[in-house]
């Protein structure tokens, strides 16, 4: 009997969208570990310690008292109401327990942002060098995206003036302040003038508030302040120093809660219930989380001073976060190679440009510096030993 050949399906063309190639690294490090050779890992960008000690005992005793079934889409009142509380906390904001919508880490927040805020076709703006996950799920949305190019002489932030000159006004924009990979922040009066205009013109603000908290001059201000119809994203994973446990949180406009509720409902019926019970606990641990900021800034300080010594004296200045975006044109123009042969010649891993900047990122590379002051403090001689004077 002849037998018809098999057409494999093809995968779609969104599903296509590019890879982190720091995960290259962070496999790589493993890879390391497992043969027992040294590593001064400066590439993963999260805390290096666990969730607060209160969270770590309400999830256990969730475990054994609660039935951690399915919650309501947009989160347990409890959570919602103690992130609203939070806001007054540290921005002295109102903010109402029916407007934060609890989402799974503040990835599953964007998802939700772009899908209720944005048609295939619509255009959204953003900065770069920045954090590639914006780009990526837009591009697999049917957006296009359109990169501000931004320098040292903007702090790497979009300006008035950039929006002011762009062709047509765009449906969005998304802002991060601090910033990922440059830990960089946009002024209060800038955030204000951003979002003013984004007012003026229709265009809707997303705004990457998840390095809230972690900062080390003036702190970060929401863009609620100056604009309820901004959708913020914000996350237990940094600050919190929870990213494993996929937790996060939007402050929805109004006319968005409803798209919102109803796309959550359908893509995700909820978000991890013991997460959002373990996470209520978070609000308790402002000392201990302060303290880990200030081990931060301890190692911030420490990359700030000694960078230079070895020859990397082109840094962005890491407002807040916990990197440092170092420019790294006098021996490369291929950061990933760079980042590859580094790894494997002292054990020092970074992350290579190339992921936030597909432009100019061949010659920068990230450091996170949320870990060890010893292992961050020997990377730095390595690094010394390592590069060519
Ligand atoms: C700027 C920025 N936004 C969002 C995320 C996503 O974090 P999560 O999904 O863990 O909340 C990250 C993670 O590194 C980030 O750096």
């Amino acid at each position: 009997m002849e037998t018809q050949p098999l057409r494999v399906p093809a995968a779609s063309v969104r599903g296509g969208i590019p890879a982190f190639e720091v995960m290259r690294v962070i496999d790589a490090v493993v890879a390391r570990r497992a043969l027992g050779l040294p590593i001064f890992d400066l590439s993963a960008g999260q805390p290096s310690t666990p969730a607060p000690a209160t969270v770590r005992a309400a999830a256990a005793q969730a475990i054994d008292a609660d039935r951690l079934g399915y919650t309501n889409a947009l989160g347990i009142p409890p959570l919602r109401a103690a992130i609203a509380r939070h806001y007054r906390h540290t921005d002295s904001l109102e903010v109402a327990a029916g407007s934060v919508a609890v989402t799974t880490g503040s990835s599953g927040g964007f998802l939700l942002a772009f899908l209720a805020a944005f048609d295939p076709g619509d255009t959204v703006v953003m900065a770069r060098p920045g954090y590639p996950a914006y780009r990526n799920m837009l591009a697999a949305l049917g957006c296009t995206v359109v990169e501000l190019p931004c320098g040292p002489e903007t702090r790497f932030q979009p300006t008035v003036a950039q929006l002011d000159a762009l062709p047509a006004a765009p449906q969005g924009i998304v802002l991060a302040s601090p910033a990922n990979p440059t830990g960089t922040m946009v002024a209060p009066g800038e955030l204000a003038a951003i979002t003013a205009w984004c007012d003026r013109n229709g265009v809707r603000v997303v705004s990457d508030e998840i390095y809230h908290g972690i900062t080390y001059g003036e702190p970060a201000v929401s863009s609620w302040r100056f604009s309820r119809s901004a959708i913020v994203v914000n996350s237990f994973s940094k600050y919190f120093s929870m990213t494993g446990w996929r937790a996060g949180w939007l402050l929805v406009p109004d006319e968005l809660l409803d798209s919102v509720d109803r796309l959550a409902g359908n893509f995700t019926i909820c978000p991890p219930a013991l997460s959002q019970v373990a996470a209520v606990a978070a609000f308790d641990a402002y000392d201990e989380l302060d303290a880990n900021v200030q081990r931060y800034k301890h190692n911030r300080d420490l990359l700030l001073r000694r960078l230079p010594t070895v020859g990397l004296d082109r840094l962005a200045p890491a407002d807040g976060a916990f990197y440092i975006y170092a420019d790294v044109a006098r021996w490369t123009d291929d950061s990933l190679g760079f980042a590859a042969r580094l790894l494997a010649e002292t054990g020092v891993a970074v992350a290579p440009g190339v992921d936030f900047d597909p432009v100019e990122g061949g010659h920068f590379i990230r450091m996170c510096f949320a870990g060890d002051t010893a292992e961050i403090d020997r990377a730095v001689d390595l690094l010394g030993e390592w590069l060519p004077r």
